[in-house]
Protein backbone atom coordinates (compact mmCIF):
# COMPACT_ATOMS: atom_id res chain seq x y z
CA UNK A 1 0.00 0.00 0.00
CA UNK A 2 1.22 3.40 -0.57
CA UNK A 3 0.81 6.32 1.84
CA UNK A 4 -0.95 9.32 0.50
CA UNK A 5 2.53 11.00 -0.03
CA UNK A 6 3.40 8.63 -2.70
CA UNK A 7 0.16 8.97 -4.46
CA UNK A 8 0.58 12.51 -4.54
CA UNK A 9 3.97 11.81 -6.42
CA UNK A 10 2.85 9.39 -9.15
CA UNK A 11 -0.45 11.58 -9.92
CA UNK A 12 1.58 14.63 -10.41
CA UNK A 13 2.71 15.84 -14.45
CA UNK A 14 5.68 16.65 -14.26
CA UNK A 15 7.29 18.06 -17.75
CA UNK A 16 10.55 19.19 -18.22
CA UNK A 17 11.61 22.22 -20.45
CA UNK A 18 14.47 22.42 -22.71
CA UNK A 19 14.45 25.72 -24.97
CA UNK A 20 17.27 26.85 -26.96
CA UNK A 21 19.63 29.76 -27.63
CA UNK A 22 18.31 33.64 -28.20
CA UNK A 23 15.41 35.83 -25.98
CA UNK A 24 13.09 34.29 -29.27
CA UNK A 25 13.03 30.74 -27.98
CA UNK A 26 13.20 31.54 -24.64
CA UNK A 27 10.47 33.56 -23.65
CA UNK A 28 8.07 30.94 -25.28
CA UNK A 29 8.81 28.33 -23.07
CA UNK A 30 8.97 30.49 -19.68
CA UNK A 31 5.46 31.24 -20.85
CA UNK A 32 4.33 27.69 -21.51
CA UNK A 33 5.92 26.46 -18.21
CA UNK A 34 3.70 29.66 -16.39
CA UNK A 35 0.88 28.32 -18.05
CA UNK A 36 1.25 25.22 -16.74
CA UNK A 37 2.15 26.49 -13.49
CA UNK A 38 -0.82 28.09 -13.35
CA UNK A 39 -2.50 24.52 -13.07
CA UNK A 40 -2.24 23.13 -8.89
CA UNK A 41 -1.34 19.46 -11.00
CA UNK A 42 2.08 20.30 -12.64
CA UNK A 43 5.20 20.13 -12.02
CA UNK A 44 8.39 22.00 -14.22
CA UNK A 45 11.77 21.05 -14.75
CA UNK A 46 13.73 24.06 -16.27
CA UNK A 47 16.62 23.55 -18.21
CA UNK A 48 18.50 26.00 -19.23
CA UNK A 49 22.26 26.17 -20.72
CA UNK A 50 25.50 27.43 -19.48
CA UNK A 51 26.94 30.02 -20.45
CA UNK A 52 23.84 31.88 -22.11
CA UNK A 53 24.56 33.81 -25.39
CA UNK A 54 23.02 37.35 -23.86
CA UNK A 55 22.41 38.89 -20.73
CA UNK A 56 19.03 39.46 -21.11
CA UNK A 57 18.52 35.77 -20.93
CA UNK A 58 20.11 34.76 -17.65
CA UNK A 59 18.44 37.86 -16.52
CA UNK A 60 14.96 36.40 -17.45
CA UNK A 61 15.33 32.74 -16.57
CA UNK A 62 16.55 34.23 -12.85
CA UNK A 63 13.45 36.20 -13.13
CA UNK A 64 11.46 33.37 -14.09
CA UNK A 65 12.63 31.14 -11.14
CA UNK A 66 12.50 33.32 -8.66
CA UNK A 67 9.02 34.25 -9.36
CA UNK A 68 8.00 30.23 -9.59
CA UNK A 69 10.85 28.72 -6.47
CA UNK A 70 8.77 25.54 -6.98
CA UNK A 71 10.91 24.99 -10.50
CA UNK A 72 13.43 22.44 -10.23
CA UNK A 73 16.40 24.37 -12.65
CA UNK A 74 18.67 21.77 -14.16
CA UNK A 75 21.71 23.34 -16.37
CA UNK A 76 23.49 21.58 -18.70
CA UNK A 77 27.14 22.76 -19.15
CA UNK A 78 28.10 23.42 -23.24
CA UNK A 79 31.12 21.09 -24.26
CA UNK A 80 33.35 23.14 -26.15
CA UNK A 81 32.96 23.89 -30.09
CA UNK A 82 36.09 24.63 -32.03
CA UNK A 83 34.01 27.47 -34.04
CA UNK A 84 36.40 26.37 -37.15
CA UNK A 85 33.92 23.34 -37.47
CA UNK A 86 30.76 25.14 -37.78
CA UNK A 87 29.31 26.52 -41.33
CA UNK A 88 28.17 30.17 -39.44
CA UNK A 89 29.77 33.15 -37.33
CA UNK A 90 26.24 34.34 -35.99
CA UNK A 91 26.50 33.59 -32.11
CA UNK A 92 23.17 32.58 -32.13
CA UNK A 93 23.55 29.60 -34.65
CA UNK A 94 27.06 28.47 -33.43
CA UNK A 95 25.00 28.43 -30.00
CA UNK A 96 22.53 26.20 -31.40
CA UNK A 97 25.01 24.09 -33.22
CA UNK A 98 26.86 23.57 -29.89
CA UNK A 99 23.72 22.78 -27.66
CA UNK A 100 23.06 19.69 -30.28
CA UNK A 101 26.82 18.39 -29.89
CA UNK A 102 26.14 18.42 -26.02
CA UNK A 103 22.50 17.43 -26.09
CA UNK A 104 23.56 13.83 -24.95
CA UNK A 105 24.45 15.44 -21.79
CA UNK A 106 20.68 15.59 -21.05
CA UNK A 107 20.20 11.46 -20.74
CA UNK A 108 22.11 11.76 -17.18
CA UNK A 109 21.09 15.01 -16.23
CA UNK A 110 17.09 13.75 -16.47
CA UNK A 111 17.65 10.43 -15.69
CA UNK A 112 17.32 11.06 -11.31
CA UNK A 113 14.60 13.49 -11.61
CA UNK A 114 11.63 13.14 -9.03
CA UNK A 115 8.88 13.24 -9.08
CA UNK A 116 9.12 10.79 -12.42
CA UNK A 117 8.46 13.13 -15.81
CA UNK A 118 5.78 12.22 -17.89
CA UNK A 119 7.23 14.70 -21.05
CA UNK A 120 9.97 16.64 -22.33
CA UNK A 121 9.35 19.45 -24.41
CA UNK A 122 12.30 20.46 -26.44
CA UNK A 123 13.50 23.53 -29.04
CA UNK A 124 12.75 22.60 -32.58
CA UNK A 125 16.61 23.36 -33.17
CA UNK A 126 16.81 20.02 -31.31
CA UNK A 127 14.82 17.50 -32.63
CA UNK A 128 17.35 14.55 -34.15
CA UNK A 129 19.69 14.64 -31.37
CA UNK A 130 17.26 14.87 -28.19
CA UNK A 131 14.71 12.21 -29.53
CA UNK A 132 16.72 9.21 -28.84
CA UNK A 133 17.69 10.36 -25.20
CA UNK A 134 14.19 10.71 -24.83
CA UNK A 135 13.10 7.46 -26.25
CA UNK A 136 15.97 5.74 -24.01
CA UNK A 137 14.24 7.73 -20.90
CA UNK A 138 10.85 6.56 -22.14
CA UNK A 139 9.63 9.86 -22.24
CA UNK A 140 7.16 10.95 -24.75
CA UNK A 141 8.85 13.85 -26.94
CA UNK A 142 7.37 17.44 -27.77
CA UNK A 143 8.64 20.68 -29.61
CA UNK A 144 7.24 23.91 -28.55
CA UNK A 145 7.34 25.82 -32.09
CA UNK A 146 9.26 29.18 -31.44
CA UNK A 147 7.20 30.71 -35.05
CA UNK A 148 4.04 30.96 -36.93
CA UNK A 149 2.06 27.64 -38.26
CA UNK A 150 2.71 28.60 -41.35
CA UNK A 151 6.84 28.85 -40.96
CA UNK A 152 6.17 25.40 -39.32
CA UNK A 153 4.52 24.40 -42.77
CA UNK A 154 7.44 25.49 -44.14
CA UNK A 155 10.00 23.69 -42.26
CA UNK A 156 8.56 20.36 -42.31
CA UNK A 157 8.27 20.69 -46.39
CA UNK A 158 11.56 21.26 -46.34
CA UNK A 159 13.73 18.63 -47.60
CA UNK A 160 11.17 18.14 -50.27
CA UNK A 161 11.90 22.44 -51.70
CA UNK A 162 15.71 21.80 -50.90
CA UNK A 163 15.37 19.12 -53.11
CA UNK A 164 14.34 21.10 -56.00
CA UNK A 165 18.14 22.92 -56.06
CA UNK A 166 19.29 19.67 -57.48
CA UNK A 167 16.90 18.44 -59.72
CA UNK A 168 15.50 20.79 -61.96
CA UNK A 169 17.16 24.18 -63.62
CA UNK A 170 14.20 26.17 -62.33
CA UNK A 171 14.92 25.28 -58.61
CA UNK A 172 12.62 24.63 -56.11
CA UNK A 173 10.43 27.39 -57.33
CA UNK A 174 7.21 27.71 -59.31
CA UNK A 175 6.71 30.82 -61.16
CA UNK A 176 9.00 32.35 -58.10
CA UNK A 177 6.50 30.47 -55.62
CA UNK A 178 7.28 27.71 -53.09
CA UNK A 179 3.82 25.31 -53.09
CA UNK A 180 3.02 23.75 -50.10
CA UNK A 181 0.02 21.34 -50.30
CA UNK A 182 -2.98 23.20 -49.16
CA UNK A 183 -0.81 26.38 -47.78
CA UNK A 184 -1.12 29.25 -50.10
CA UNK A 185 1.96 29.70 -51.98
CA UNK A 186 4.88 31.52 -50.26
CA UNK A 187 6.89 33.81 -52.74
CA UNK A 188 10.66 33.64 -52.72
CA UNK A 189 11.44 36.84 -50.82
CA UNK A 190 9.64 35.44 -47.57
CA UNK A 191 12.52 32.74 -47.33
CA UNK A 192 14.88 32.90 -45.07
CA UNK A 193 17.94 33.78 -46.71
CA UNK A 194 19.82 30.93 -44.94
CA UNK A 195 17.18 28.66 -46.24
CA UNK A 196 18.10 29.45 -49.70
CA UNK A 197 21.65 27.91 -49.52
CA UNK A 198 21.77 24.23 -48.54
CA UNK A 199 25.12 24.15 -47.16
CA UNK A 200 24.11 26.69 -44.73
CA UNK A 201 23.83 25.28 -41.08
CA UNK A 202 20.32 25.99 -41.00
CA UNK A 203 19.42 24.29 -43.70
CA UNK A 204 21.88 20.77 -42.56
CA UNK A 205 19.77 20.67 -39.48
CA UNK A 206 16.25 21.36 -41.23
CA UNK A 207 17.28 18.35 -43.75
CA UNK A 208 18.17 16.26 -40.78
CA UNK A 209 15.40 16.88 -38.31
CA UNK A 210 12.55 17.69 -40.79
CA UNK A 211 12.64 14.52 -42.06
CA UNK A 212 12.47 13.40 -38.21
CA UNK A 213 9.35 15.58 -37.36
CA UNK A 214 7.62 12.35 -37.27
CA UNK A 215 8.76 10.95 -34.24
CA UNK A 216 7.82 13.65 -31.87
CA UNK A 217 4.60 13.38 -29.63
CA UNK A 218 3.45 16.41 -31.23
CA UNK A 219 4.17 20.04 -32.19
CA UNK A 220 2.78 22.70 -29.40
CA UNK A 221 2.53 25.94 -31.10
CA UNK A 222 1.78 29.49 -29.86
CA UNK A 223 -0.85 30.40 -31.81
CA UNK A 224 -4.53 30.52 -31.92
CA UNK A 225 -7.70 30.31 -34.60
CA UNK A 226 -8.37 33.62 -34.89
CA UNK A 227 -4.79 34.45 -36.08
CA UNK A 228 -3.63 31.47 -38.45
CA UNK A 229 -7.17 30.03 -39.38
CA UNK A 230 -5.92 28.30 -42.47
CA UNK A 231 -2.61 27.15 -41.61
CA UNK A 232 -3.64 25.34 -38.27
CA UNK A 233 -6.69 23.65 -40.24
CA UNK A 234 -4.52 22.57 -42.87
CA UNK A 235 -2.21 21.24 -40.60
CA UNK A 236 -4.63 19.73 -38.24
CA UNK A 237 -6.14 17.66 -41.25
CA UNK A 238 -2.68 16.07 -42.22
CA UNK A 239 -2.80 17.72 -45.26
CA UNK A 240 0.44 19.49 -45.10
CA UNK A 241 2.79 16.57 -44.42
CA UNK A 242 2.87 13.14 -43.18
CA UNK A 243 5.87 14.15 -41.12
CA UNK A 244 4.25 16.41 -39.42
CA UNK A 245 2.99 14.92 -35.71
CA UNK A 246 -0.22 15.67 -33.90
CA UNK A 247 -0.45 19.42 -33.56
CA UNK A 248 -1.43 21.29 -29.71
CA UNK A 249 -2.64 25.11 -30.40
CA UNK A 250 -1.30 26.37 -26.82
CA UNK A 251 -1.40 29.84 -27.87
CA UNK A 252 -1.64 32.98 -27.84
CA UNK A 253 0.69 33.37 -24.78
CA UNK A 254 0.11 36.55 -22.81
CA UNK A 255 3.06 38.06 -21.11
CA UNK A 256 3.50 37.30 -17.53
CA UNK A 257 4.18 39.36 -14.08
CA UNK A 258 7.84 37.93 -13.75
CA UNK A 259 9.15 39.26 -16.81
CA UNK A 260 8.58 42.85 -15.94
CA UNK A 261 11.93 44.53 -15.44
CA UNK A 262 13.12 46.03 -12.43
CA UNK A 263 14.17 49.54 -13.79
CA UNK A 264 10.51 49.51 -14.89
CA UNK A 265 9.26 50.41 -18.48
CA UNK A 266 8.91 54.57 -18.56
CA UNK A 267 4.85 54.24 -18.96
CA UNK A 268 4.98 57.81 -17.32
CA UNK A 269 6.08 59.35 -20.70
CA UNK A 270 3.01 57.19 -22.23
CA UNK A 271 0.57 58.58 -19.70
CA UNK A 272 1.07 62.04 -20.60
CA UNK A 273 0.34 61.24 -24.54
CA UNK A 274 -2.97 61.13 -26.35
CA UNK A 275 -5.02 57.87 -26.83
CA UNK A 276 -4.17 55.50 -29.72
CA UNK A 277 -1.47 58.49 -30.65
CA UNK A 278 2.34 57.10 -30.44
CA UNK A 279 3.60 54.49 -32.61
CA UNK A 280 5.80 52.00 -30.60
CA UNK A 281 9.23 50.57 -32.67
CA UNK A 282 11.03 47.71 -32.14
CA UNK A 283 12.84 45.37 -34.65
CA UNK A 284 13.66 42.72 -31.80
CA UNK A 285 15.96 41.44 -29.53
CA UNK A 286 18.64 39.74 -31.93
CA UNK A 287 18.60 41.74 -35.02
CA UNK A 288 20.42 45.68 -35.41
CA UNK A 289 19.70 47.71 -37.92
CA UNK A 290 22.70 49.32 -39.79
CA UNK A 291 23.76 52.93 -38.23
CA UNK A 292 22.39 54.16 -41.62
CA UNK A 293 19.27 52.48 -41.63
CA UNK A 294 18.82 53.28 -37.82
CA UNK A 295 19.27 57.09 -38.79
CA UNK A 296 16.38 56.97 -41.71
CA UNK A 297 14.78 55.18 -39.57
CA UNK A 298 14.80 57.86 -36.51
CA UNK A 299 13.82 60.75 -39.74
CA UNK A 300 11.31 59.07 -40.97
CA UNK A 301 9.28 59.05 -37.64
CA UNK A 302 10.13 62.60 -37.22
CA UNK A 303 8.58 63.12 -40.79
CA UNK A 304 5.50 60.93 -39.67
CA UNK A 305 4.26 63.59 -37.34
CA UNK A 306 3.07 61.39 -34.91
CA UNK A 307 4.91 60.29 -31.29
CA UNK A 308 6.97 57.27 -31.19
CA UNK A 309 8.53 55.24 -28.55
CA UNK A 310 11.60 53.49 -29.57
CA UNK A 311 13.38 50.40 -28.75
CA UNK A 312 17.01 50.98 -30.24
CA UNK A 313 19.48 48.10 -31.12
CA UNK A 314 22.76 47.95 -32.41
CA UNK A 315 24.41 45.39 -31.31
CA UNK A 316 23.62 41.93 -32.09
CA UNK A 317 24.15 40.33 -28.78
CA UNK A 318 23.65 42.73 -26.13
CA UNK A 319 26.51 41.61 -23.94
CA UNK A 320 28.74 43.94 -25.96
CA UNK A 321 25.69 46.92 -26.45
CA UNK A 322 27.07 49.57 -25.14
CA UNK A 323 27.69 52.51 -27.90
CA UNK A 324 25.95 55.52 -26.47
CA UNK A 325 22.78 56.76 -27.56
CA UNK A 326 24.04 59.89 -29.23
CA UNK A 327 26.74 58.14 -31.29
CA UNK A 328 24.38 55.67 -32.63
CA UNK A 329 21.47 58.45 -33.46
CA UNK A 330 23.40 61.15 -33.96
CA UNK A 331 22.95 64.45 -31.82
CA UNK A 332 21.50 66.13 -34.65
CA UNK A 333 18.71 64.15 -35.00
CA UNK A 334 18.49 63.65 -31.37
CA UNK A 335 17.58 67.00 -31.00
CA UNK A 336 14.94 66.77 -34.08
CA UNK A 337 13.41 64.20 -31.45
CA UNK A 338 13.10 65.33 -28.78
CA UNK A 339 9.56 66.16 -27.15
CA UNK A 340 7.81 63.41 -30.05
CA UNK A 341 9.63 60.51 -29.37
CA UNK A 342 11.30 58.37 -26.33
CA UNK A 343 14.50 56.48 -27.57
CA UNK A 344 15.53 53.86 -25.02
CA UNK A 345 18.39 51.20 -25.17
CA UNK A 346 17.27 48.59 -22.74
CA UNK A 347 15.25 45.62 -22.94
CA UNK A 348 11.86 46.47 -21.82
CA UNK A 349 8.32 45.39 -20.52
CA UNK A 350 6.92 44.85 -24.08
CA UNK A 351 3.45 43.81 -22.84
CA UNK A 352 3.27 47.21 -20.82
CA UNK A 353 3.50 48.94 -23.84
CA UNK A 354 1.41 47.61 -25.97
CA UNK A 355 -1.56 47.29 -23.30
CA UNK A 356 -1.17 51.31 -22.69
CA UNK A 357 -3.98 53.29 -24.11
CA UNK A 358 -1.78 55.50 -25.52
CA UNK A 359 0.07 53.53 -28.46
CA UNK A 360 -2.06 53.04 -31.41
CA UNK A 361 0.77 50.82 -33.52
CA UNK A 362 3.66 48.36 -33.93
CA UNK A 363 6.32 48.92 -36.51
CA UNK A 364 8.01 45.19 -35.87
CA UNK A 365 10.11 43.60 -37.34
CA UNK A 366 7.78 40.43 -36.84
CA UNK A 367 9.28 38.14 -34.45
CA UNK A 368 6.38 35.46 -33.57
CA UNK A 369 6.76 36.72 -29.81
CA UNK A 370 5.62 40.23 -31.09
CA UNK A 371 2.90 39.75 -33.23
CA UNK A 372 1.48 37.36 -30.50
CA UNK A 373 1.44 40.00 -27.80
CA UNK A 374 0.56 42.76 -30.07
CA UNK A 375 -2.39 40.54 -31.64
CA UNK A 376 -3.57 39.35 -27.84
CA UNK A 377 -3.71 43.17 -27.36
CA UNK A 378 -5.26 44.43 -30.52
CA UNK A 379 -2.76 46.32 -31.25
CA UNK A 380 -2.51 46.83 -35.41
CA UNK A 381 1.32 45.53 -36.84
CA UNK A 382 3.23 47.56 -39.64
CA UNK A 383 5.28 44.96 -40.16
CA UNK A 384 9.34 45.86 -41.50
CA UNK A 385 10.62 41.80 -41.22
CA UNK A 386 14.60 41.55 -41.32
CA UNK A 387 15.59 38.51 -41.55
CA UNK A 388 15.02 34.03 -40.73
CA UNK A 389 11.17 33.43 -40.49
CA UNK A 390 9.88 37.01 -39.94
CA UNK A 391 9.15 37.31 -43.33
CA UNK A 392 6.37 34.10 -43.50
CA UNK A 393 5.26 35.80 -39.84
CA UNK A 394 4.97 38.94 -42.00
CA UNK A 395 2.46 37.38 -44.29
CA UNK A 396 0.37 36.34 -41.76
CA UNK A 397 -0.02 39.54 -40.81
CA UNK A 398 -1.18 40.86 -43.43
CA UNK A 399 -3.04 38.12 -44.14
CA UNK A 400 -5.41 38.37 -40.68
CA UNK A 401 -5.47 41.65 -41.15
CA UNK A 402 -3.38 42.43 -37.96
CA UNK A 403 -1.63 44.57 -39.62
CA UNK A 404 0.37 45.79 -43.34
CA UNK A 405 3.05 44.66 -44.72
CA UNK A 406 5.48 46.76 -47.04
CA UNK A 407 6.80 44.16 -49.58
CA UNK A 408 8.61 46.43 -51.35
CA UNK A 409 10.51 47.07 -48.42
CA UNK A 410 11.97 43.68 -48.62
CA UNK A 411 13.52 40.98 -46.44
CA UNK A 412 16.31 42.96 -44.24
CA UNK A 413 17.70 44.56 -47.08
CA UNK A 414 17.65 48.06 -46.17
CA UNK A 415 18.64 50.97 -48.03
CA UNK A 416 14.63 52.38 -46.98
CA UNK A 417 14.62 56.08 -47.17
CA UNK A 418 13.23 58.38 -44.43
CA UNK A 419 10.79 59.60 -46.55
CA UNK A 420 9.08 56.44 -47.61
CA UNK A 421 9.26 55.27 -43.81
CA UNK A 422 7.75 58.32 -42.48
CA UNK A 423 5.03 58.19 -45.02
CA UNK A 424 4.02 54.43 -44.69
CA UNK A 425 3.90 55.00 -41.14
CA UNK A 426 1.57 57.87 -40.87
CA UNK A 427 -0.62 55.68 -43.36
CA UNK A 428 -0.91 53.25 -41.16
CA UNK A 429 -1.54 55.35 -37.77
CA UNK A 430 -4.09 56.96 -39.74
CA UNK A 431 -5.83 53.87 -41.11
CA UNK A 432 -8.95 52.90 -39.30
CA UNK A 433 -10.51 50.19 -40.63
CA UNK A 434 -6.67 48.35 -40.03
CA UNK A 435 -7.32 49.62 -36.46
CA UNK A 436 -10.97 47.91 -36.06
CA UNK A 437 -9.58 45.00 -36.92
CA UNK A 438 -6.80 44.12 -34.91
CA UNK A 439 -9.24 45.04 -32.32
CA UNK A 440 -11.16 41.80 -33.37
CA UNK A 441 -8.37 39.76 -33.91
CA UNK A 442 -7.69 41.05 -29.66
CA UNK A 443 -11.51 40.04 -28.87
CA UNK A 444 -10.71 36.04 -30.57
CA UNK A 445 -6.75 36.03 -28.45
CA UNK A 446 -8.77 36.86 -25.70
CA UNK A 447 -11.55 34.18 -26.20
CA UNK A 448 -8.97 31.64 -26.53
CA UNK A 449 -7.50 32.43 -23.02
CA UNK A 450 -10.32 32.80 -20.55
CA UNK A 451 -11.71 29.94 -18.74
CA UNK A 452 -12.76 27.06 -21.10
CA UNK A 453 -11.08 28.80 -24.00
CA UNK A 454 -9.50 26.90 -26.60
CA UNK A 455 -6.03 27.21 -24.90
CA UNK A 456 -7.27 25.22 -21.61
CA UNK A 457 -9.34 22.55 -23.30
CA UNK A 458 -5.60 22.12 -25.30
CA UNK A 459 -3.48 22.48 -22.45
CA UNK A 460 -6.09 19.79 -20.50
CA UNK A 461 -6.14 17.49 -23.62
CA UNK A 462 -2.36 17.47 -23.53
CA UNK A 463 -1.95 16.76 -19.41
CA UNK A 464 -4.17 13.79 -19.74
CA UNK A 465 -2.55 12.29 -22.73
CA UNK A 466 0.67 12.66 -20.35
CA UNK A 467 -0.76 11.28 -17.85
CA UNK A 468 -2.42 8.48 -19.65
CA UNK A 469 1.24 7.25 -20.79
CA UNK A 470 2.40 7.55 -17.51
CA UNK A 471 -0.17 5.41 -15.87
CA UNK A 472 0.20 2.92 -19.03
CA UNK A 473 4.27 2.48 -17.77
CA UNK A 474 3.72 2.15 -14.14
C1 LIG B 1 16.98 11.58 -37.57
O1 LIG B 1 17.52 11.41 -36.27
C2 LIG B 1 18.52 10.43 -36.11
C3 LIG B 1 18.93 10.42 -34.67
O2 LIG B 1 17.84 10.56 -33.81
C4 LIG B 1 19.69 10.73 -37.01
O3 LIG B 1 20.64 9.69 -36.94
C5 LIG B 1 19.22 10.92 -38.44
O4 LIG B 1 20.30 11.35 -39.22
C6 LIG B 1 18.12 11.98 -38.47
N1 LIG B 1 17.74 12.35 -39.82
C7 LIG B 1 17.15 11.58 -40.72
C8 LIG B 1 16.90 12.17 -42.06
O5 LIG B 1 16.80 10.46 -40.47
C1 LIG C 1 -6.06 50.36 -44.56
O1 LIG C 1 -5.40 49.11 -44.66
C2 LIG C 1 -6.08 48.16 -45.46
C3 LIG C 1 -5.33 46.84 -45.32
O2 LIG C 1 -4.05 46.93 -45.85
C4 LIG C 1 -6.15 48.66 -46.90
O3 LIG C 1 -6.82 47.73 -47.69
C5 LIG C 1 -6.86 49.99 -46.90
O4 LIG C 1 -6.82 50.52 -48.21
C6 LIG C 1 -6.19 50.97 -45.94
N1 LIG C 1 -7.00 52.18 -45.86
C7 LIG C 1 -6.51 53.40 -46.02
C8 LIG C 1 -7.47 54.51 -45.87
O5 LIG C 1 -5.32 53.58 -46.28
Amino acid sequence: MSSSGDLLNTKTTHVALFPSAGMGHLIPFLRFAALLLRRSDCRVTLITINPTVSLAESRHTSQFLSAFPQVIHLQLELLPVDPATVNSDDPFWLRFEAIRRSAHLLGPLLSSTSPPLSALVHDVSLVSPVIPIAQSLSLPSYVLFPASARMLSFVSYYPAFASGFESSNSGPFEGGLVRIPSISPIPKSSIPTLLLDPKSLFAQILMEDSPNLSRLNGILVNSFEGLESDSLKAINAGKVSKALPPLFTVGPFPPFEFEKVEWSTPTTWLDQQPDGSVVYVCFGSRTALSRDQTREVGEGLVKSGYRFMWILKNMIVDREDYDDLKDVVGSELMEKMKGRGLVIKQWVDQGEILGHRAVGGFLSHCGWNSIVEAALLGVKILAWPLHGDQGINAEVVRDSGLGIWVESWGLGCGGIKSNEIGERVREFMGNESLRRRAAEIGDMATQATVVGGSQEKTLGRLIQEWDKRKMAKE
